[in-house]
C-alpha cells in the first residue's frame, strides 16, 4: 500500500492522506472509526455499487448510520434533487454534526457526497472512495464537489477537501470497458501536462493496464494522484495554475454538449487534446512528432482522435465561445510547450488563441 499526503491550507487539518491498494475496501469502516471516533458514519453510494458487490465489501459486518443509494447512477442523477434526498434521508437519521459521510463510487458520487456532506450541518467531513478510472485519477482528489443544473454541468457546487480517499484498484475490475477505457484519457492528460516520465511509462505498460494488472495500475494511481496534489497545493481554489488541469477540456468539453452527452468525458477530452495538438502545431509550438506520439496512445485507448461525423463543427465552434475560460468571446487554451510542460505565456497557463487557428483545428479535425 501506498499513502500519498496532499496539503491543502486553510482547510482544518491542512493534509489529508490518500492511501493506494488493491482490496482496501474491507478495513475502510474501522480505520474511519478510528480516525473519527464516536462519529456516525453515513454511506453514499450507487446502485451499480451494490449490484457489483462493493458495497457489501465496504459495510460487511459493520454497523452503519444509514445509507442513500443513488438510482440510477450516472449523470442524469447529478443534480439538485438528488442531493436535496440525500441531506434528507440524512436529516432523518437524525444525524450531527458528529457524521462522516463515505463516498463510494465514481465521479458522480462523489462530486454529490462531497457537496451534500459540505453543507450538512454546515459542513460534516467526507471520506472519498473512488471506483471508476476518472474518480481514482481525478474527481477524488482536488476538492471539487457539485451537481449539473438543467441548463449546465457542475453549475452548483463547493470546495470540499476529503478528510481522507482510499484508493482501490481492485474496485475497477467490474468497470464497464467503455466507462474504463475513457477514464483513463485523464491519465493521459496528467503525463501530458506534468510528466514526460510518467508518458513513457504509459506507453511501455499500456497492455498492463488495459489488462487491469494491479500492480501496474497501483503504479498508475500513485502517479496520477501525485500529479494532481502538486497542482491543488500550489493552487487549491483555481486561480491560474489549476487551469492545467483542463488541458484537452476546452473542445472536449464543448464537444461533449454538442454530443448531447452520447460521447463520454473521456472519449471528448481525446479528441480536445489532439484538438489542443493541432494548434500548437498551428501556433508553431512543436518541434517534433509529438503529436503522433499522444494519438498513438489514444487509439490504442480506443478513442477517438477525430470528430465524429454527426457533431455539428459549427455548434463546437460557437460553444467554444462560452467556454469559462474565454475573455470577451476569445477562446483561451492550455497549450504544452512539450510532453510533460505547459506553455505559458506572460505567466498565465490558459492562451488566447485567434478564431483563424481554431476555426481552422476545428474545420480539419
Ligand atoms: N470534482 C472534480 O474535480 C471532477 C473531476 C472530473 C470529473 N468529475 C465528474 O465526475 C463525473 C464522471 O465520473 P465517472 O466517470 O466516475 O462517472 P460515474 O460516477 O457516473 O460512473 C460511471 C458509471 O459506472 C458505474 N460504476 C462506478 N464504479 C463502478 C464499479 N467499480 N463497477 C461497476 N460500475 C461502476 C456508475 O454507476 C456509473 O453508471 C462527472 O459528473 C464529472 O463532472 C468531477
Ligand atoms: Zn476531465
Amino acid at each position: 500500500m501506498k499513502i500519498i499526503e496532499v496539503k491543502v491550507p486553510g482547510t482544518a487539518a491542512g493534509v489529508y492522506a490518500i492511501q493506494i491498494g488493491s482490496g482496501l475496501l474491507g478495513s475502510i469502516v474501522s480505520e474511519v472509526g478510528r480516525a473519527f471516533p464516536r462519529y456516525s458514519q453515513f454511506l453514499i453510494t450507487d446502485s451499480a455499487l451494490v449490484r457489483a458487490g462493493h458495497v457489501e465489501k465496504l459495510v460487511g459486518s459493520n454497523s452503519m448510520a444509514g445509507r442513500y443509494v443513488v438510482e440510477p447512477g450516472g449523470e442524469a442523477s447529478k443534480n439538485m434533487a438528488t442531493v436535496t434526498a440525500i441531506l434528507e434521508a440524512m436529516e432523518a437519521c437524525r444525524l450531527g454534526r458528529d457524521t462522516v459521510v463515505l463516498a463510494l463510487g465514481g465521479g458522480v458520487v462523489g462530486d454529490m457526497a462531497g457537496f451534500a456532506a459540505s453543507v450538512f450541518k454546515r459542513g460534516v467531513p467526507v471520506v472519498q472512495i473512488p471506483t471508476t478510472t476518472i474518480s481514482q485519477a481525478d474527481s477524488a482528489i482536488g476538492g471539487k464537489t457539485g451537481v449539473d443544473s438543467s441548463v449546465s454541468k457542475n453549475a452548483f457546487g463547493t470546495f470540499w477537501y476529503p478528510a481522507g480517499v482510499y484508493v482501490d484498484v481492485a474496485a475497477l475490475a467490474t468497470l464497464d470497458e467503455r466507462q474504463y477505457r475513457s477514464g483513463l484519457v485523464e491519465s493521459v492528460k496528467h503525463t501530458l501536462i506534468a510528466d514526460a516520465e510518467y508518458f513513457e511509462y504509459l506507453e511501455r505498460n499500456l497492455d498492463k493496464v488495459l489488462a487491469r494488472d494491479e500492480a501496474v495500475l497501483m503504479e498508475v494511481a500513485g502517479r496520477n494522484c501525485r500529479v494532481k496534489a502538486k497542482v491543488v497545493e500550489k493552487d487549491p481554489t483555481e486561480k491560474n495554475l489549476r487551469r492545467v488541469l483542463n488541458y484537452g477540456h476546452t473542445v472536449g468539453h464543448a464537444v461533449e454538449s454538442a454530443s448531447g452527452f452520447e460521447l463520454l468525458h473521456g472519449e471528448c477530452v481525446a479528441i480536445g487534446i489532439v484538438a489542443a495538438g493541432k494548434i500548437e502545431e498551428a501556433m508553431g509550438l512543436v518541434k517534433d512528432d509529438r503529436l503522433g506520439r499522444i494519438e498513438n496512445m489514444l487509439k490504442r485507448l480506443g478513442q477517438p482522435t477525430q470528430m465524429p461525423a454527426n457533431i455539428d463543427k459549427v455548434r463546437v465552434f460557437e460553444l467554444l465561445k462560452s467556454d469559462k475560460k474565454a475573455i470577451g468571446q476569445v477562446a483561451r487554451f492550455v497549450l504544452l510547450e512539450r510532453i510533460g510542460r505547459v506553455h505559458t505565456s506572460k505567466g498565465e497557463y490558459a492562451v488566447e488563441v485567434g478564431e483563424a487557428v481554431v476555426s481552422g483545428v476545428i474545420g480539419g479535425l
